[in-house]
Parts: C-alpha cells; structure tokens; sequence
C-alpha cells in the first residue's frame, strides 16, 4: 500500500471563508475527507499536515525520507517563493505532485512563477478541491508505474 503525505501550506486552513471566488466553499477539512475516500478506494494510506509556518513545512518534507512513497503539495503563497521548501523537497527526493485549487497562470504575474514545479512529478492547477483528488489519482498511478 503506498502511503502518501499531503502538506498544505499557509492559510489553507481558511478555505470554505477565504475568497470563495478564487477557492471555493469547500473546507480544508472535507477535501480531507474526499482524498481520504479516494485515497481508500485507491488502496493508499494518507498522513494529512497543515501548517501557516515556512520551518514546519522544510521539518516535514524533511521527515518524510523513509517514511512515505510520495506527496502532494499545495505549498500556497510558499510556492512563488519559498527556496528553502525547494532545497528540502532536493534534499529528500520524494515523487511529489504540485497543486493549487486556482489556476496560478491566470493570475497575477507573481503567481506565474513555481519554484518547486520543476521538482514534480507534475502538475495540478485550476481544478479546485477536485486538484488535491487528480492530484492523488496521479501519483498513485505513477507509483504504481515505478514500482520493482
Ligand atoms: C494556491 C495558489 C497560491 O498562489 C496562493 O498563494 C494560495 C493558494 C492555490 O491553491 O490556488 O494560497 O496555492
């Protein structure tokens, strides 16, 4: 069974009030569910982290060597700039899908611009809580792919 980590990223913790108009009404809790029920019926086991704050997200890509097969990461505004989130995910290596709720292309400039998103396995943009579920879908089929 693989077994993945989701790292969220600052203020995802207000999603449901946060400018629906961008995000949606969905909280950070029923995503949750929804990838929990998918991850099930996919046979994978999820470890589930939110954090607002740039060292405890660096302390956790850095906990998962050995600990998990892969991750999805919705870094938030750390995205656009976090280098030390970057050198993490270079340091451990791990399969990771990259994904955002809204479509950072359409945005504003500064959100064009990923500093992870050449470290992915992929990417999932613009699909609202739906991303978090074809981000999962993805990597599973790609672990699976890659697996001796
Ligand atoms: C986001 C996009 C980021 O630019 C933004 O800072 C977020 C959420 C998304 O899921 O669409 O907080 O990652």
């Amino acid at each position: 069974m693989s077994k993945i980590l989701v790292l969220n990223g600052p203020n995802l913790n207000l999603l449901g009030q946060r400018e629906p108009e961008l995000y949606g009404r969905t909280t950070l809790a029923e995503i949750e569910g929804m990838v929990r029920d998918a991850a099930r019926s996919l046979g994978a086991e999820i470890d589930w982290f939110q954090t607002n704050h740039e060292g405890a997200l660096v302390d956790a890509v850095q906990a998962l060597r050995g600990r998990a097969d892969g991750a999805l990461i919705n870094a938030a505004a750390l995205t656009h700039t976090s280098l030390g989130l970057r050198d993490a995910l270079l340091a451990v290596r791990i399969p990771f899908v990259e994904l955002h709720l809204s479509n950072i292309f359409a945005r504003e400039p500064e959100r064009h611009h990923s500093v992870l998103a050449d470290l992915a396995v992929g990417l999932v943009t613009g699909f609202g809580a739906q991303s978090y579920l074809l981000a999962l879908e993805g990597l599973v089929r790609r672990l699976r792919a890659t697996a001796g």
